[in-house]
């Protein structure tokens, strides 16, 4: 007997199996909890020094990008056509140095669509040294996605892979609300969470010593 075989339009089946499965995970950074992180940066420790990135920074960032070696080849061009020309404003995209040394980089590019204005964070990076250092990573994070805020953005959205504890730990003990968006995402934020959730307590429970000491 012949199989009955509907055809599907190629778009109309990814947009399908997207609703299933998607490798990565997403989450939304509110834009009052951008607004509140940039408000309560401290002052950097000494020997850091944020700037914005400029196509002079462009070979000094792939060399960055390029040693996590989940984020593929970088080479000075790519970071240039991917981050650098793609950034909702030349205040979203910046590198922390340490001693004159780049030790850290993140981006906000455009990803908005034709009804809303989405901002897209992407590449934070620090070397594994200059990590664990909250308000290092902090200004890395606030500085240069709290400029969607400024711009009125509609949203604002990372993304990572599920296996990424340390900036999901870093992102959900701020604020950041998981989208599940997919059926698997419900699986795999059940999964993180858990795997957080100790490390989200004790982050808790350090805050609101921190904030009942003050
Ligand atoms: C993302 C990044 C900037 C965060 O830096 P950071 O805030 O300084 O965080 P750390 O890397 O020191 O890790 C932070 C926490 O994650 C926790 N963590 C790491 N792996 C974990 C795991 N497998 N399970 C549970 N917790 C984990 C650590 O215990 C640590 O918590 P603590 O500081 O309360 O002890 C940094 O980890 C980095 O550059 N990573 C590589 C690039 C990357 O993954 N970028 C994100 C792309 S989406």
């Amino acid at each position: 007997m012949p199989s009955l075989r509907i055809p599907l339009p190629k778009n109309l089946a990814r947009l399908i199996a997207s609703f299933i499965y998607q490798p990565r995970v997403t989450y939304e950074f509110p834009i009052a909890m951008l607004e509140n992180g940039r408000k309560s940066l401290h002052v950097l420790p000494d020997g850091y020094e944020y700037r914005l990135a400029t196509e002079a920074d462009c070979a000094a960032i792939a060399t960055l990008l390029t040693a996590d070696t989940g984020f593929g080849t970088w080479t000075a061009e790519r970071v240039k056509s991917e981050l650098l020309d793609r950034l909702i404003d030349p205040r979203a995209g910046a590198i922390m140095l340490y001693k004159g040394t780049p030790v850290g980089c993140g981006f906000v590019t455009d990803a908005s669509t034709r009804r809303k204005r989405v901002a897209h964070g992407m590449y934070l990076y620090f070397t594994p040294a200059h990590r664990g250092k909250k308000p290092v990573t902090h200004y890395g994070v606030y500085q240069t996605m709290a400029v969607a805020a400024d711009l009125n953005y509609d949203r604002v959205i990372g993304e990572s892979d599920p296996w990424r504890f340390s900036v999901l730990l870093l992102h959900l003990s701020n604020g950041c609300v998981p989208l599940k968006n997919s059926l698997y995402s419900h699986i795999q934020w059940f999964m993180i969470e858990r795997r957080l959730r100790p490390a989200l307590t004790a982050l808790a429970k350090r805050q609101a010593r921190k904030a009942a000491a003050n």
